[in-house]
Formats: C-alpha cells, sequence, structure tokens
C-alpha cells in the first residue's frame, strides 16, 4: 500500500512576526526504500526558538531554511521498514527529519553526539524514558542547560543561580541542577502560574514574574546575595534588569535572546554579517529608551570581572552522551522533573511556533504526529 508524506514547509522568509501564512502544508508519496535505507514514522517532533532565526536569510548559526522545503529539526521516529543492517522495525531513533509524517533515510547510525539542526545521523534512544524527552530534557535543549551550568556557569554550594525562561526546556534542566548542586535558584518566568510551578513543582527558591510592574524590585528583594551565575536566555529588558544584580567574578552563560528573534529578523539584512547587527541594536535601543547603554555593560563587566560566554551546543556533542549518563537517571528517580507543551496534529505546528514565540508555551513544545 502506497504511504503519503505529509510536511510543512516554509514559503515565505518572514520578517518581524511569524504568519500563518509563512507555512503550507503539504502532501507527497513516501517512495520504496532501496539498500542501505530505512523508512522512518515521525512519532513526535520539535519546535525550537532556533527555527526562527534559519528562515530568515544569512543564519547567525549553520543555514538558513530553504524555501519551499520540509522545515527542519529533531524528531522522534519508530523504524517502519529497514534495508539497513544496523537499525531493525520497531527500533526507535532521535532523527533530524523535521516536520513531516514519514522521511526515507540513507545514513550512519551514530553512537556518539546526536543529529541536530543538519547534523547528519540516527542515534537508536532507550524505551526506558518516554521517547519525547530526547527532544526536551534528554536531547539539545536539556544538554544545552546542563552544559551552560556546569562547563560555562561552574556553580558553587550556596550561590545565587538567576535563570531566565525557567520553565523551559533549557531553564527548567539548568534550574533543577543548579538546587542539586546545592545553590539558591531563582527562576524568572512569564505569569504566576509559570513562576508558582518554578518554585512547587520544580524545588526554585523563588521565581519572578517578568509581566509584573514590580519585576525589577520583586528580583532584587529575591537575591539578597546578588547573583553568582545568571543563565541568559532571553534577552531583551530581563537582562538590563538581572545585570545589575550581579557579584564580581559572576558568570553568565549566553545562550538565547528569544525576546529578539522576531524584531531582529526586520534589522537583519538579505547577506546579513555579523557586524552590521550591533550598530542597528545600538539605534534601535537609542530609538526606544533614548539611551545607549552598551557603556554600562562594558564597565560592569570590567568592574566586576564578569564572565559572559555565548554558546553554541553543537560545538559541545562529545559530550552528549556523558550527559545521558548522568541525567537519565535523576529523571527516572524524579529528581529531575520535565513538563511537556504537546500539541496534537502536524497541521497545528505553524500555530504553535508562533505561540512559542509569544512566550504561550508553558514547557517544551512538542508536536505529536
Ligand atoms: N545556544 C544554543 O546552543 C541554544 C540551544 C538551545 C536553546 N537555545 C536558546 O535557549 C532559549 C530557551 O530555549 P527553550 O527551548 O528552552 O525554549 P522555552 O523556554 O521552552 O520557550 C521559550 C520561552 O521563552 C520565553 N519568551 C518567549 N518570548 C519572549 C519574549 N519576547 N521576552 C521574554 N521571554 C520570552 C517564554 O518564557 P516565559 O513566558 O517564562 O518568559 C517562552 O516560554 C532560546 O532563546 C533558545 O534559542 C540556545
Amino acid at each position: 500500500m502506497s504511504l503519503t508524506n505529509q510536511l510543512v514547509t516554509l514559503v515565505n522568509r518572514p520578517t518581524g512576526a511569524l504568519k500563518l501564512d509563512d507555512f503550507k502544508l503539504e502532501q507527497a508519496p513516501v517512495p520504496e526504500i532501496r539498500d542501505g535505507e530505512v523508512l522512518l514514522r515521525t512519532i513526535c517532533f520539535s519546535i525550537d526558538p532556533y527555527m526562527r532565526f534559519r528562515m530568515n536569510e544569512g543564519d547567525l548559526e549553520g543555514e538558513s531554511f530553504k524555501l519551499g522545503s520540509v522545515i527542519e529539526g529533531a524528531s522522534i521516529c519508530s523504524v517502519e521498514q529497514s534495508k539497513n543492517p544496523d537499525l531493525k522495525v520497531g527500533d526507535l531513533v532521535l532523527a533530524d527529519t523535521g516536520w513531516q509524517t514519514y522521511a526515507v533515510f540513507k545514513g550512519d547510525v551514530l553512537s556518539q553526539g546526536f543529529p541536530f539542526a543538519g547534523l547528519p545521523g540516527l542515534k537508536k534512544i532507550s524505551k526506558d524514558v518516554k521517547s519525547s524527552y530526547y527532544l526536551g530534557a534528554l536531547g539539545m535543549p536539556g544538554f544545552t542547560g546542563f552544559y551552560a551550568l556546569m562547563a560555562v556557569g561552574e556553580p558553587k554550594p550556596g550561590e545565587t543561580v538567576v535563570i531566565s525562561a525557567a520553565t523551559g526546556a533549557v531553564g527548567s534542566m539548568a534550574g533543577q541542577l543548579a538546587k542539586l548542586k546545592g545553590c539558591r535558584v531563582v527562576g524568572i518566568a512569564g505569569g504566576e502560574t509559570k513562576c508558582r510551578y518554578a518554585v512547587q513543582e520544580l524545588g526554585f527558591d523563588a521565581c519572578i514574574d517578568h509581566k509584573s510592574k514590580s519585576f525589577a524590585k520583586n528580583l532584587k528583594a529575591a537575591c539578597p546575595n546578588g547573583i553568582d551565575i545568571y543563565v541568559e536566555n532571553v534577552g531583551g529588558s530581563i537582562f538590563w534588569t538581572v545585570l545589575e544584580l550581579f557579584n564580581e567574578n559572576a558568570r553568565i552563560p549566553i545562550i538565547g535572546g528569544i525576546a529578539w528573534y522576531n524584531s531582529a529578523a526586520v534589522l537583519i539584512e538579505p547577506g546579513f554579517k555579523l557586524r552590521q547587527i550591533f550598530p542597528k541594536i545600538k539605534a534601535l535601543l537609542k530609538m526606544l529608551f533614548n539611551v545607549d547603554r552598551s557603556p554600562l555593560l562594558f564597565m560592569l563587566s570590567i568592574g566586576k570581572r564578569l564572565k559572559l560566554q555565548g554558546l553554541v551546543i553543537t560545538d559541545h556533542l562529545e559530550g552528549y552522551n556523558d550527559f545521558l549518563k548522568e541525567i537519565t537517571p535523576l529523571i527516572q528517580s524524579g529528581k529531575i522533573k520535565i513538563k511537556e507543551d504537546v500539541v496534537k496534529g502536524i497541521d497545528h505546528a505553524p500555530k504553535a511556533f508562533i505561540s512559542l514565540l509569544e512566550g504561550k508555551n508553558f514547557g517544551k513544545l512538542v508536536i505529536e504526529v
């Protein structure tokens, strides 16, 4: 019986906020597999913030998505047919097949690293934990939170760790690990429900709502000893508020700036080069606040000996298997909790992505096919 693939393609390079008509849901026949190939059926796939800037022409990290092609990204698939000796029908794999319901794969089964953002290969996954966790806590975002906290933050017991987008896939991993390391953990999240969850379920010492008018005052009160580590996931005005509380020798892993992902697209021109964006951001800040805050950042960085370190997790894949060994038992024993925001149906993926960029997801966003 011939099968039909459903796939979501990108049809426009969006400027500013994403729109539903930037995407198209298409159908295509599933080809027969040949020697060395497997047919994969998608169980679920990931939607991640980085996908927004891969929609731009001239991406900062890696290649732009191609117009008219399926949107790439991590997925969990089951092997439906196999002509590859390394995989049998029923195996579960972490793949990079993106927003589609079937894919034919020919390539290597990885023992190290993971397939992500165009990196080739499949990784067999254990059936001992819920498979979708390999998209979040046990996948690229969880590994990012782990690496940012442990390798860049280097937490010590008693230190104060502040984390933005605290209930998300990256932030919840970093925050729970910081608690296990004996730190005082203060989350920053959007809205009372997320903040309550961070304290009551994730065990954070406090969580401050960045939408509240008294955000700056509340954050200061929650960090009476200042901030030793700030895990930066969002940027925007939150960064400037947190900055004032850094202690000497504070470490700041800079992971993401989701607050700018939609608006930065407006500033980025075709053929964009990294150096071109900074004058534009500066100009925008001046326009919005009539103030250039870069001297504050420079002088504080020097005076307080701050360590601000940007990171791209694909530079560190050699540590992924060790991460899995350390974190999987913590998830199985309930010491690390996971929240997923599961949306059913591939046709709902574009709307779910738009919501993510508006901060409406609550937990790791996963599309169940
Ligand atoms: N450098 C790397 O290698 C790497 C790897 C993975 C992820 N990242 C980055 O890490 C960050 C978190 O990713 P994630 O997968 O864990 O996402 P997530 O936290 O599960 O979801 C995104 C969250 O960001 C917050 N947000 C969205 N728009 C915002 C805005 N305009 N202003 C302030 N906050 C906003 C919202 O949380 P609240 O409602 O709580 O504010 C939203 O729920 C992203 O910036 C992502 O690009 C980077």
